[in-house]
């Protein structure tokens, strides 16, 4: 991780993160092809509550958006990892990871009570990421859902994201 700097998202950074996104999603089993649009429109509509980038003498390599959870049931302030995404030639140097722990130190700061993800329990469990028996976010098979709580509280019910996971087209110039 010698020579990163991770910091906030800019409109200027705008473009180069979603290349960026486009670049690390494309062809995975896992991914939707949407990834870069739920980016844009997260950015744009200022869904991002947090949304940081990885930047070395190359440019961009890596990108993580943190929003809202909509949690119906038990739990508020919850805030939502992804899209996550690093440079294909960047990925397994830590730049993940350093997205990930900068993004909770950031959701700490402003109050949240904790993260959830959709996503490979091999790679996040490393966080803190558990799964939560009452948790579900639909669509989504349970095993990939979890949590990570900043206090000693567990969220339960049904998780709706931000309405910018549903975006299918992009949405800036
Ligand atoms: C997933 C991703 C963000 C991880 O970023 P990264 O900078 O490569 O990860 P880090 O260097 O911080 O961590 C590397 C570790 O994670 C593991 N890892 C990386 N991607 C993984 C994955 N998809 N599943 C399981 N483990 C993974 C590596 O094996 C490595 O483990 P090790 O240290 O025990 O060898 C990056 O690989 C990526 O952009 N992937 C494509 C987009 C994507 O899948 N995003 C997440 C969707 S939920």
């Amino acid at each position: 991780m010698t020579g990163i700097i991770i910091r906030n998202q800019t409109d200027a950074d705008l473009a180069a993160v979603l290349t960026l996104v486009t670049a690390a999603y494309r062809g995975l089993p896992h991914a939707s092809g949407t990834e870069p649009f739920i980016m844009d429109a997260l950015w744009t509509s200022g869904g991002a509550v947090v949304a940081l980038v990885a930047e070395d003498g190359t440019g961009l390599v890596g990108q993580g958006a943190f929003s809202v959870a909509h949690i119906f049931g038990k739990g508020t302030g919850w805030h939502v990892l992804g899209p996550l995404a690093v440079r294909p030639d960047r990925q397994r140097r830590g730049v993940g990871s350093a997205l990930i722990r900068a993004g909770f130190d950031r959701l700490r700061a402003k109050g949240s009570a904790g993260c959830i993800v959709a996503g490979d329990p091999a790679y996040y469990q490393r966080f803190g990421f558990r799964r939560v028996p009452d948790l579900h976010v639909p669509g989504i098979p349970d095993p990939y859902v979890m949590a990570l709580p900043f206090d000693d509280t567990l969220p339960s019910g049904a998780v709706d994201f931000h309405e910018a996971f549903a975006a299918t087209e992009p949405v800036s110039n």
